[in-house]
């Protein structure tokens, strides 16, 4: 369990990269406040999958616009898979792992 900082750094409807153990996660924070968590290397070559632009289902790289399903971690553009990571919000605070 990583405490990530505090969830009003993410504002509503976009992404922060962090770096847990050496890896770069993307923590998205949903219009409707819930959190997702995935990896932020975009398996097609490498984009910033927390810039990209995110609805309640998918984030959408902002390179080439493939897109992957926030939830699943699926691509729904024929990409491999991105890893994705339990998350939630704690007292105000980003809780990452079980
Ligand atoms: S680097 Fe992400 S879609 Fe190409």
């Amino acid at each position: 369990m990583n405490v990530l900082g505090p969830v009003d750094d993410i504002p509503l409807g976009e992404g922060r990269s962090y770096t847990v153990d050496g890896e770069m996660i993307a923590v998205f924070r949903l219009r409707d406040g819930s959190l997702r968590a995935v990896s932020a290397v975009c398996p097609h070559l490498g984009g910033p999958l927390a810039d990209g632009q995110i609805d309640n289902r998918v984030v959408v790289c902002p390179l080439h616009l493939n897109a992957w399903d926030l939830t699943t971690g699926c691509s729904k553009s024929g990409q491999p898979p991105i890893s994705v990571y339990p998350v939630r919000e704690d007292h105000g605070r980003i809780l990452l792992g079980e």
